[in-house]
């Protein structure tokens, strides 16, 4: 596919090697982007250099200078046009990611989806940027919270999301009155110069110049962004070793960082379930996004009844899945987004066999070009497995352990360093609310009789323990991304000190 293909002009992407690096050549080295149903490359680019980064930051600096005094609301007009342009654009940018990281176009179209609820629920938040007024202790004192812009952010996302996690940040930050750098996935960089593309024209349009600025590299840029005293907050999604070398970086200078890192994400399911619903719920959450998601599900944790019967219905479930082109109607998996998760898919495979796992289903890579894998479900032989099971492979492997109850269920689920997402199927009240409280799931999503993944923006996202404790999107996630300031007016004529305190 050439760079002059139709959905490149749709994109407004130039012809030929595509620029990475906003107001700049891009210096770096020359990056290529593949297709993963083909293994074939899409186009090339030109990636930062250090120098072009630094500029990068010094002109967020600049432009943060006077946009932290642009009223909110005028802000938001901003994200408003950055909506618009999305929803205007959705079939092609789902087709774009699509083809860039193999997801099936209905998950293509619910990613682009996700980037246009996060500007509706960030417009609406550019009139809300509230803080409390407090009472004072002392008389005709007044005492108040107000939350100012932070200044430039530093996001670094991953190729699963590689359209909707930026927004999720972008959206939320530029209300909050913070100018954005933006370092997508080398795996995902034609989607990134897609989106700010759009971003461009919106900020174009409504005046507002310099506030989304794109850096496209490979993990250089992040470790710049890392150790960029500039830079008061860096947002990072990824792994959790990554994402902990990360975080020592930026807390070394004493600045914030917000962490989306790995999920272990378990579904529990009690014999009292509805197991259709919980059957539908598996597979979504298992094979969904050939398992690539933060939230995928990745362990079953069954009582005796319900495991057996789930045992048939998913193998047959997973029967019908349609492995193939992303982009071709019915096709319900994709492809691994390369060559080097098929090995590990592979590798991860051979080792459940070998300590002992039963492959119900799936467990080999498909025949064909591209990087293509079976849907896996490997029965667990007990316990002996948590730690092949508590490993985050990226690709669709279910481990199914059965379990006695619900208490050894959640002990069993939160038996893994991570703390995403989690969920339980049951009809018994007890038993939902028991995973609700503070002795139940310790993630930071956990639902009832619904999957782990395909969480709606309006809700805090993030996860607890290896995740990395951040929460982005909905909810009150705004407030990382501005700094609290307390203040206290004093409107009377004597100068009371607090506690009591007698002085002069
Ligand atoms: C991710 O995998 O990094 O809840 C994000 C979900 C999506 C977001 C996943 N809304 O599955």
């Amino acid at each position: 596919m050439s760079a002059r293909s139709p959905l490149f002009q749709q994109l407004g992407l130039p012809d030929g090697e595509l620029g990475g690096v906003s107001g700049e050549t891009g210096a770096g080295s020359v990056a290529t982007s593949f297709d993963p149903t083909t293994g074939q490359a899409i186009a090339t680019l030109r990636t930062a250099d250090r120098a072009e980064y630094q500029r990068v930051v010094d002109r967020a600096q600049q432009t943060f200078a006077s946009y932290r005094m642009v009223p909110a609301p005028l802000r938001g007009q901003l994200v408003r046009r950055l909506g618009e342009l999305i929803r205007e654009h959705k079939e092609s940018l789902g087709e774009l990611i699509s083809l860039e990281v193999g997801k099936i176009r209905s998950e293509g179209l619910g990613e682009v989806q996700e980037m246009i609820d996060i500007c509706e629920f960030a417009v609406g938040l550019s009139r809300q940027l509230h803080g409390l007024t407090i009472a004072s202790e002392r008389n005709r004192h007044r005492m108040m919270e107000q939350w100012h812009p932070l200044g430039p952010i530093g996001v670094v996302t991953a190729f699963n999301f590689p359209m909707a996690v930026w927004a999720w940040n972008a959206a939320l930050a530029a209300v909050c009155g913070d100018p954005v750098i933006w370092k997508p996935s080398p795996h995902a960089p034609l989607c990134a110069i897609a989106v700010q593309a759009l971003a461009d024209r919106a900020m174009k349009e409504t005046g507002q110049l310099g506030v989304f600025q794109l850096v496209c590299g490979g993990s250089e840029p992040s470790e710049w962004m890392a150790e960029d005293g500039r830079l008061p907050l860096v947002s990072f999604t990824g792994s959790s070793r990554v994402g902990k070398q990360v975080a020592a970086k930026v807390a070394g200078r004493l600045g914030k960082s917000l962490l989306e890192l790995g999920g272990n994400n378990a579904i529990i399911v009690l014999d009292d379930a509805d197991l259709s619903m919980a059957v539908r719920a598996i597979t979504f959450g298992a094979v969904g996004t050939a398992g690539q998601r933060c939230t995928s599900t990745r362990r079953l944790f069954a009582t005796p009844k319900a495991s057996k019967a789930l045992e048939a219905s998913l193998v047959t479930a997973y029967g019908s899945v349609k492995i193939g082109d992303p982009r071709e109607a019915g096709v319900l998996m994709g492809p691994l987004i390369t060559e080097a998760a098929v090995t590990h898919f592979e590798a991860t495979v051979a080792e459940a066999r070998k300590q002992g796992g039963e492959v119900l289903c799936g467990g080999k890579r498909v025949d064909r070009v591209g990087h293509f894998v079976e849907p896996t479900i490997i029965k667990a032989k007990d316990h002996s497995m948590f730690p092949i099971a508590h490993d985050e492979t990226f690709a669709p492997i279910l481990y199914l352990f059965e379990v006695a109850d619900v208490t050894r269920a959640i002990s069993d689920q939160n038996a893994v360093t991570q703390g995403l997402s989690s969920a339980i199927f049951t009809s018994n009240l007890r038993h939902a609310e028991a995973f609700l409280s503070p002795e139940g799931s310790d993630c930071g999503i956990a639902n009832v009789n619904l999957g782990t993944s395909g969480a709606e923006i309006g809700g805090a996202f993030g996860g607890e323990k290896d995740t990395g404790g951040g929460r982005e999107s909905g909810s009150d996630a705004w407030k990382t991304y501005m700094r609290r300031q307390t203040s206290t007016v004093n409107y009377g004529s004597d100068l009371p000190l607090a506690q009591g305190v007698e002085f002069l």
